[in-house]
């Protein structure tokens, strides 16, 4: 069950943005604003290192998707958090994974495309993970607080979802 991977890693974005965050907090409002406008069926991939900012987005996007504060974890000992919020949202990391036939046995594939909205910090992991349309959020620090946040829309409904968080 290969996804068409190559499709989508040769297609152009269909819209990017660069963003700046000064401080966590501003990182995590940025993920509130996100939080609000998710809809079932939505994808996000979060690339960076270490410390880049990937959860604090998160737990901004969990937020503003009214999931309780007391759900959301740090994904640390399992591949996929499910929350209950407005949608329910599913919080993966991948960075354990070693590849698509162990992140295929883990089940998680199956949660795309499905009742909730996806979150998947680590992608570049294992590219393939991402369905043909989603939003690819790649975060790099640029001083002590401050991160550059380059959002990258592929498809239709992933850039009119960038389009409204950052108009
Ligand atoms: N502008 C910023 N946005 C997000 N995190 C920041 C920012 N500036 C500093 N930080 C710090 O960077 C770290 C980010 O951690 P985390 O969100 O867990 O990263 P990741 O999930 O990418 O490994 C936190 O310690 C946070 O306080
Ligand atoms: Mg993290």
């Amino acid at each position: 069950m290969r996804r068409l991977d190559a499709v989508g890693k040769m297609s152009a974005p269909s819209l990017t943005r660069t963003l700046r965050s000064e401080s966590p907090e501003e990182t995590h409002r940025m993920g509130v604003r996100l939080g609000e406008l998710l809809q079932p069926g939505d994808f996000v991939g979060l690339i960076g290192d270490l410390g880049a900012g990937k959860t604090h987005l998160v737990r901004g996007v969990a937020e503003g998707a009214q999931v309780a504060r007391s759900e959301v974890a740090s994904p640390t000992f399992a591949i996929v958090y499910p929350y209950r919020g407005r949608i329910p949202l599913y919080h993966a990391d991948l960075y354990r994974i070693a590849d698509y036939d162990e992140l295929y046995a883990t089940g998680f594939l199956d949660l795309i495309g499905g009742d909730g909205a996806v979150l998947v910090e680590w992608l570049d992991r294992v590219p393939q993970a991402a369905p043909r349309e989603y939003l690819r959020l790649t975060l790099r620090p640029v001083a002590d607080d401050a991160r550059e946040l380059h959002a990258e829309a592929f498809g239709s409904r992933p850039a009119e979802l960038l389009s409204r968080w950052a108009p």
